[in-house]
């Protein structure tokens, strides 16, 4: 059991120094474990994540007014759906923003219309880390900026991540200032309204983009992705860096079985050394087409 300091405050109550909480070797192996089994992150042990997990858990000790990562490990093992998912919350990385790794947006902007042609208008993407939702508005925003040379086109646009939290802003469709780095100011004024909130200013998705998107939970580790339709353009970006090879192929073959033929999957800059699939052409740069 690790020591605990108690550190004095200059008001009665005392806290807890978090920082001096020690997360043993042991218990390190159990929570990197359990992340692998709940979604397939491959924390190996190094001093870095086991900087990151320390950190992260520490917050979940303070919410929880826990005094030792033992304490936490025994209250997510009896722990219900809600703790599984802060879990998950706290050690996922939702780094993301608009436009990111912009050349797919160009390359997405050129393909609809023909792709629309093919598919009788009838549109369907699919965005499968999605994370705080700056990937899925510049998707929208890029059907939208498509829309003139495909007119009569129905766009549909799936938005997912194991995270709900990340999810639930993603759905609410509104960001502070930094968070819209990278988006241009024609596009945010374009396709975002300044809205007040207790004296800030936040930027909110208008309907046009909004309305798009349906937002869901899906974990990229479930063993089947059974969706009714097939997608026309699968976004699965800067999640598979976090998989092992095993796992990043099985989620490759279940992304590609959900593929309409023609269709593309766009998968992050750093991640395409590892795709080898007979059905997969490569296009562009972490671009590639099902034949
Ligand atoms: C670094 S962000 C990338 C966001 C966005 N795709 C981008 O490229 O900007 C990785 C996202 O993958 C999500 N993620 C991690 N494991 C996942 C899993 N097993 N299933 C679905 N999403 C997952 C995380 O919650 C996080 O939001």
């Amino acid at each position: 059991m690790s020591a605990v300091k108690k550190v004095n405050t200059e008001a009665t109550s005392a806290l807890y120094d978090f920082e001096e909480i020690k997360l043993s070797d042991k218990l390190y192996t159990k929570f990197a474990t359990k992340m692998y089994e709940l979604a397939g992150v491959d924390l190996p042990f190094t001093p870095k994540n086991h900087a990151l997990i320390r950190n992260r858990i520490v917050k979940l000790l303070r919410r929880h007014s826990l005094k030792s990562y033992e304490e936490y490990w025994g209250l997510l093992e009896r722990g219900n759906n809600d703790l599984i998912q802060e879990f998950i919350s706290a050690l996922t990385t939702n780094m993301t923003s608009f436009y990111r790794e912009s050349n797919h947006f160009d390359f997405l902007q050129k393909a609809l219309p023909e792709l629309a042609k093919k598919c009788g208008n009838d549109l369907r993407m699919w965005c499968a880390a999605a994370s705080t939702g700056q990937e899925p508005y510049t998707i929208a925003i890029t059907a939208c900026e498509a829309q003139a040379e495909m007119p009569s086109a129905k766009v549909r646009l799936l938005a997912t991540d194991i995270d709900l939290q990340v999810l639930k802003k993603a759905s609410v469709g509104t960001y502070e200032e930094r968070e819209m780095q990278g988006l241009p100011p024609v596009q945010r004024s374009k396709y975002f309204e300044k809205v007040k909130s207790n004296g800030d200013e936040f930027f909110r998705a208008k309907d046009q983009i909004h309305n798009m998107i349906r937002f869901a939970q899906f974990n990229l580790m479930n063993p089947k992705y059974e969706f009714q339709h097939k997608f026309h353009v699968i976004f699965c970006r800067n999640v598979l860096i976090y998989f092992d090879e095993a796992t990043t192929k099985r989620v490759i073959d279940n992304l590609t079985s959900c593929l309409a033929p023609g269709g593309y999957l766009i998968l992050g800059h750093s991640e395409s050394g590892n795709v080898k699939h007979s059905n997969l052409k490569p296009l562009s740069r972490a671009v590639y087409q099902k034949i």
